[in-house]
């Protein structure tokens, strides 16, 4: 067994076990870092798929320039592949299992490694839904396991979540912490708790996506637009799932529900037809796009746009760029509807449905709500055209022609409050605080959890921040009135941050 912080340097010879999506980016990471790895795979096929994805991603290393050829070879050199787990793990350092999500088969494994480990190997597990403490609790020796919880793609996401449980030594964390360094990530300390930092955070902000697709609320190519663009995300939440592979945000989600209740981990009915499908994302071809043939999308004609278009301007003075825009692509702009206005455009608040600007503007079948998110900087990134229900079934492919020809990023969302963009990002921020309320975390450790783990350009406390807590609180009240949902109720902690004008970034000056 185990004792005292071994150094990151004495961990020479690690097993990967399961070469999936994450085993293989992990078994490269490992190779890279100059350690021998043991890559164990026991389905023939798997192990075959697993070292072709590997051999791919160090060919694209050096394809941009980050790897030389001969250090690829020498990587490839440290990486034994075999279906033989005891012979596999039996001079490992440490091992990290990454197979598949079932309790029964890491449980039958632990056991397996109990057996063929040396006494003193450390075992860490790279689950991202089953409780860590109850498959250390299957073992001889618990204090040796531990999480060590990666992202994907494994090489590039910078952060590890490095999980201990209530029976993991102190001295395991501590190597652990030391190791994820060495291999060139930032860890995050947390406890074994549903989702731990990000996963509990991103995945139901995932599966909230999922629901507005399937409600109707926009379009998957929106919805990622949306985010993607308002926020500077890397990618779309849609997309975003078709990368991690929908079975694992499913299994996820599901243990968020088991552990902690409530309508905000209830799956999307969606996404379980799509696993049930076999639709899991890129890894099978085909999730909420399809990988196997290209996009069609740019090939559809837009409807003529309109000659005329009423702008009603407001005091804030929020539309009066895209006015301005509006007649310098020699479109008419009027101030009030007439008989010729095509279109009408209101300003759209989050907070408020557009509906009654429509109604108090007339021609409520030609209005759009335009919401317009800026950078700090004032530059204009987005706009989000909002349609009442009552609006006309061509006013879309109207709104679509106009914010095309004046060359505006622009989606369309149907007249929810929050729309697109802040319904789904705020009602994150309150699954942030929640995680601050309950002591689990640090508002510092979860933005920079999700920065490293998910290439945030700043963390959501940050940005709930920026955005103003009695902002955030208004709109998820609107949320909630008109969903009737108690997950998008404001946590305590945010009311009274609102209500208090605190920040929760103090100290990260915004
Ligand atoms: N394997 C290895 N490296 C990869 C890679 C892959 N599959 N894909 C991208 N990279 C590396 C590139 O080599 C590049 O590295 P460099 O900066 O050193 O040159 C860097 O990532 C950026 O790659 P690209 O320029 O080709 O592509 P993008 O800029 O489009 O970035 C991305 C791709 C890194 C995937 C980016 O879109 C991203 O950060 N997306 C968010 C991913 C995310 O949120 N992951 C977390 C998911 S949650 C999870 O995994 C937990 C699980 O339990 C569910």
């Amino acid at each position: 067994m185990t004792s005292g912080v071994t150094q990151p340097t004495d961990i020479r010879e690690v097993a990967v076990i399961g070469l999936g999506l994450m085993g293989s980016g992990i078994a490269e990471l490992v190779a890279r870092s100059g350690r021998r790895v043991d890559a164990i795979e026991i389905d023939r096929s798997a192990l075959d798929q697993g070292m072709a994805r590997l051999h791919a991603s160090l060919d694209r290393a050096v394809s941009r320039g980050k790897l030389t050829d001969t250090a690829r070879d020498e990587a490839l050199a440290r990486i034994r592949p075999t279906d033989d787990v005891p012979a596999g793990v039996a001079d490992a350092d440490l091992v990290i299992e990454a197979i598949p999500e079932r309790m029964e088969l890491k449980r039958s494994l632990f056991a397996q490694l109990d057996e063929a480990c040396r006494a003193d190997a450390i075992l860490a597990t790279n689950t991202s839904s089953l409780s860590i403490t109850e498959i250390a609790g299957g073992t001889r020796y618990p204090g040796r396991v531990a999480g060590l919880h990666f992202f994907n793609p494994a090489p590039a996401m910078k952060l590890v979540e490095v999980v201990s449980t209530v029976l993991t030594a102190p001295e395991i964390t501590e190597t652990l912490t030391l190791l994820s360094r060495d291999l060139g990530k930032t860890p995050v300390g947390a406890t074994d708790r549903a989702g731990f930092i990000v996963n509990a955070l991103l995945v139901p902000y995932l599966n909230h996506a999922v629901h507005l697709l399937e409600t109707g609320q926009a379009t998957r190519e929106d919805i990622d637009k949306a985010v993607a663009a308002g926020l500077g995300l890397p990618m779309g939440p849609l997309t975003l799932l078709d990368l991690i592979g929908l079975d694992t945000c499913l299994a996820v989600l599901e243990t968020l529900h088991d552990e902690f209740g409530g309508t905000r981990y209830r799956h999307a009915p969606l996404l379980r037809k799509l696993c049930d499908a076999r639709l899991f994302g890129r890894k099978s071809g085909r999730g909420f796009y399809d990988y196997r043939r290209p996009s069609t999308a740019a090939d559809h004609e837009l409807a003529p746009v309109p000659d005329e278009v009423a702008v009603i301007r407001d005091s804030s003075g929020l539309l009066d760029e895209l006015a301005d825009s509006i007649s310098a692509a020699d479109i008419r702009v009027v101030p009030e509807p007439s008989d010729q206005t095509g279109l009408v455009i209101v300003a759209a608040v989050p907070r408020h449905r557009v509906l009654d600007a429509a109604l108090a503007a007339g021609h409520p079948a030609d209005v759009v709500g335009a919401h317009i998110i800026e950078t700090l900087a004032g530059k204009l990134r987005l706009a989000e055209l909002v349609l009442p229900d009552v609006t006309a079934a061509g006013t879309a492919a109207k709104a679509a022609a106009l914010a095309a020809r004046i060359k505006l990023k622009a989606v369309i969302s149907r007249d929810r409050p929050g729309f697109l963009l802040e319904a789904l990002a705020y009602a994150q921020f309150n699954d942030a605080v929640r995680m601050v309320q309950d002591g689990y975390a640090s508002s510092a450790d979860i933005d920079t959890a999700m920065m490293l783990g998910c290439g945030y350009p700043c963390g959501p406390l940050q940005m709930l921040d920026e955005a103003g807590a009695a902002n955030v609180v208004a709109v998820l009240d609107a949320m909630h009135a008109a969903t009737g949902d108690p997950a998008f109720t404001p946590v305590p902690l945010l009311a009274e941050y609102a209500t208090a004008g605190n920040l929760f970034r103090a100290e990260a000056g915004g």
